[in-house]
């Protein structure tokens, strides 16, 4: 058995990536370390493909003597690093939170994942790998018709949030070249799909518009993201933990770039044929409010470095991603429900909405 030390395997891609990986490798063992925050969800692993080779260890990456020992215990060559604070709008309320846990976090857990291998000897090993999730928000944002980011676009985060991957990304890099870490690590878009938290665009607007309440649109809604369906970030991560060359960094995008308005009207038209109300569309919630400050204007992801080398590419288009998901938010009641009825969720709701964003 190849066992992997999975982090923030509670969350939305690192749930998403165990469900994949159990299902997709019956020779692997993973350990999931997640310090189960308002975003960590234990229900998202209630259902996994083979529960036993999955073992949840509550606790932080911050925790250098635990990961020591997670890493020597059970002899673990494997990192997929995926813990972080990941939303925009709360680094802009509180962005030391974001340098505690993806800076300080990250480098907690490359000197864990450093001090073993070397103590072992395995530094040198091509079984032993690092892997970083991070994201394409840390090129900062381009404009309509500037070419697509790619491997080599230099770095330039706007967001506290972008900041702190943006660092994190660098320490990983530097592990590898002044220590000789095998690291990798891979940029990613804008996900979407099953066990999202409900604050990210695309289950917000699902979850309000279903109880009927304002679809809050920030600005104008023109702003265009690159969206990719969890399950293909998923299997590009595989590729690159089966087939990614050691200090390399691989780009990753879903190749569309809808405006946001045109994804919120996207959901409400599905919302409309799944369930429908007579009279109205759902497109009436739709609310314009006050913008998100420095709000980056446009993602998109050159891929072909990943494509090329990898043979990854995705696989779901946008609408049929978007209806998967719908479906599953609506067919999953219990689950939406343990989460907006907490109050650490309807606090986020009025702290962004009510007291942030006035309509326009
Ligand atoms: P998420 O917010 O849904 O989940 C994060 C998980 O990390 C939670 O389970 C949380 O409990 C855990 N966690 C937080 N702090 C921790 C700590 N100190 N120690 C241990 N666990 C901790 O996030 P996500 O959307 O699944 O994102 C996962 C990774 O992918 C992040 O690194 C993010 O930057 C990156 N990413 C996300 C997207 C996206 O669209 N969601 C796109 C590109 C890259
Ligand atoms: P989000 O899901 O927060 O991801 P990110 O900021 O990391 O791209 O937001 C996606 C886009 O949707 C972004 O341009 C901001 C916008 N947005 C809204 O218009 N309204 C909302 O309520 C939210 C949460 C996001």
């Amino acid at each position: 058995m190849e066992k992997i030390l999975v982090t923030g395997g509670a969350g939305f891609i690192g749930a998403n990536f165990i469900h994949f990986a159990l299902s997709t490798d019956p020779d692997i063992e993973i350990f999931n370390l997640d310090a189960l925050t308002y975003a960590g969800n234990l229900s998202n692993l209630d259902i996994l493909p083979d529960p036993a080779r999955h073992y949840f260890i509550e606790g932080r990456i911050e925790d250098t003597s635990l990961v020591m020992d997670i890493l020597q215990k059970h002899e673990i060559f494997k990192v997929v690093h995926f813990a972080a604070v990941t939303h925009v709008d709360r680094s802009l309320l509180d962005p030391e939170r974001f340098v505690a846990t993806n800076v300080w976090g990250t480098v907690s857990l490359l000197n864990a994942a450093y001090q073993v291998w070397r103590e072992q000897g395995m530094l040198d090993d091509p079984c032993v790998q690092f892997h970083h999730i991070s994201t394409d928000e840390v090129f900062g944002e381009l404009q309509q018709g500037e070419p697509s980011f790619s491997e080599a676009t230099p770095y330039s985060p706007n967001s506290p949030y972008s900041a702190s991957k943006a660092a994190s990304d660098h320490f990983v890099r530097a592990y590898h070249h002044s220590f000789g870490l095998p690291i990798t690590i891979t940029n990613c878009t804008n996900n979407y799909g099953q066990f999202q938290y409900p604050e990210k665009l695309i289950p917000l607007m699902v979850l309000n518009a279903v109880n009927q309440k304002p679809l809050p649109v920030y600005g104008t809604g023109s702003q265009v993201r690159d969206w990719l369906y969890v399950t293909d970030h998923c299997e590009a991560i595989w590729s690159v933990l089966n087939k990614g060359r050691a200090g390399e960094t691989y780009c990753i995008g879903g190749n569309n770039q809808p405006t946001n308005l045109e994804v919120v009207q996207a959901i409400c038209s599905i919302l409309d044929e799944l369930r429908p109300i007579a009279g109205s569309s759902y497109t009436d919630l739709i609310r314009f409010v006050t913008d998100r400050p420095g709000h980056d204007f446009r993602y998109a992801m050159n891929i072909n470095k990943i494509t090329q080398e990898l043979g990854w590419s995705p696989r779901t288009d946008l609408k049929t991603g978007l209806k998967k998901t719908v479906q599953w938010y609506l067919d999953n009641p219990k689950w939406v429900q343990d989460v907006i009825e907490k109050n650490e969720y309807k606090n986020w709701i009025t702290d962004n909405y009510t007291k942030q964003r006035t309509a326009k």
